[in-house]
């Protein structure tokens, strides 16, 4: 098999149509991603349909796009690798179609990848890009994003990967917990990136969340009773709730509702608009709130990496740029030796490159999809 082999990915998974082109799992020759958050930020959050329709207008000059910043053609390229899951099934559709027509065209391989083993290897791909190709196992990677907050023990032998799932989260992903509390409060989606910027002007210690105690084990969990292998699962639907009954009891309803209106008047509101129209009190509810979610994530990742005696940690995923969370897993991770990855923020929210990373050693294996091959909404990581 071709070592240095070139891969065009795609991924059309949610709400980001993007297209890279990595050569050997490492080498980012190109990179673009056209995020649709304005089409869907006056509805609050992602549209399903909407996001199909995008994709399907963005497909092809981004993939032409990711061509030309690569020097490519697309005869030059190796292999098509593709998202087939999870995320939107219509929004996956449309990179698969597309995929799978370039394929059959090109007469050239075809790789399914899955979403969550993309954000991992977004990862692998910085660290080999600096000449780190050595981990040290055993590795845990935290992925966390708008979908997602999974732990998964991370497995190589050979050029194959495979991967362990100890821990989930029970109800919101990390990143849903922050586009809510951000809806909520009338900060416009997503809400992530907007806390991040806000949390650093308010106070963490002002407002008291409790993180989530699980002491029993998942009611709606599908493994035996006999296998009592300990889980490390998150919850952040309490959060959620204990963040609505603040707002209520404090009867913040009305300075919601000015903001919401204020903002709505401001085309791309800029951070100094956000501030401009938020108190001490959301400041401080904002800050305590991002703080509480951070300790939760921090801790319970930390748990779960002593118990799997772990030597690495990746941290992956849209919530992975969020500058605090960076900040205390660096800290706490060294104070265990642990060495804690990230990638960089560009590569921690939604990508192609992740993807044509992922599908580099799956491409040494001749691990090819057949043509037939369709979008799962669930597909789960092994
Ligand atoms: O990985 P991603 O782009 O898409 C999914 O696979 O879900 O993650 C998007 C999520 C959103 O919930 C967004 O609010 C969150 O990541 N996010 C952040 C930050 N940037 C994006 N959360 C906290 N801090 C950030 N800086
Ligand atoms: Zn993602």
């Amino acid at each position: 098999m071709k070592q240095d082999a070139t891969i065009l990915g795609i991924e059309t998974s949610c709400d980001e149509t993007a297209a890279a082109v990595v050569r050997a799992g490492e080498t980012m020759l190109s990179n673009v991603v056209y995020s649709q958050i304005a089409a869907h930020q006056p509805y609050g959050g992602v549209v399903p349909e909407l996001a199909s329709r995008e994709h399907l207008k963005a497909i092809l000059p981004v993939v032409r796009q990711a061509l030309a910043d690569g020097k490519q053609t697309y005869e030059s390229v190796d292999a098509i690798a593709v998202t087939q899951g999870p995320g939107l099934a219509g929004a996956l559709m449309v990179g698969i179609s597309y995929a799978k027509a370039l394929a059959f065209a090109l007469d050239k391989p075809l790789i399914a990848v899955n979403h969550l083993e993309g954000h991992i290897h977004a990862v692998l791909l910085e660290e080999r890009q600096k000449g780190n190709h050595e981990l040290l196992f055993p590795a845990l990677a935290l992925v966390v994003s708008g979908g997602h907050t999974h732990l998964y023990l991370a497995q190589q032998s050979g050029e194959s990967w495979s991967y362990e799932n100890i821990g989930r989260t029970r109800d919101d992903a990390a990143g849903e917990a922050f586009d809510k509390a951000a809806k909520l409060l009338a900060l416009g989606y997503p809400g992530g990136p907007i806390i991040d910027r806000l949390a650093v002007h308010g106070n963490p210690k002002a407002v008291k969340f409790a993180g989530s105690q699980l002491k029993h084990r998942d009611r709606n969990e599908k493994r035996p009773v006999s296998d009592d292998r300990p889980r490390f699962d998150f919850s952040y639907s309490g959060m959620k709730t204990a963040l609505l009954r603040h707002v209520e009891l404090h009867k913040l309803q009305a300075s919601i509702e000015a903001r919401r209106k204020a903002l709505a008047e401001i085309a791309k509101p800029k951070l100094e608009d956000y501030l401009a129209h938020c108190d001490r009190e959301t400041l401080d509810l904002v800050a305590s709130f991002q703080r509480s979610l951070v300790d939760d994530l921090v801790e319970k990742t930390l748990t779960a990496a002593q118990a799997c005696e772990a030597r690495t940690l990746l941290v992956t995923g849209g919530v992975a740029a969020n500058q605090e969370l960076r900040q205390r897993f660096e800290l706490e991770g060294a104070k265990e030796g642990l060495s804690v990855l990230f990638p960089s923020r560009p590569l921690s929210t939604d990508n192609a490159a992740m993807i044509a990373a992922a599908a580099y050693p799956k491409f040494l294996l001749k691990d090819f999809a057949a043509m037939d091959f369709s979008a799962e909404a669930g597909l789960k990581l092994t």
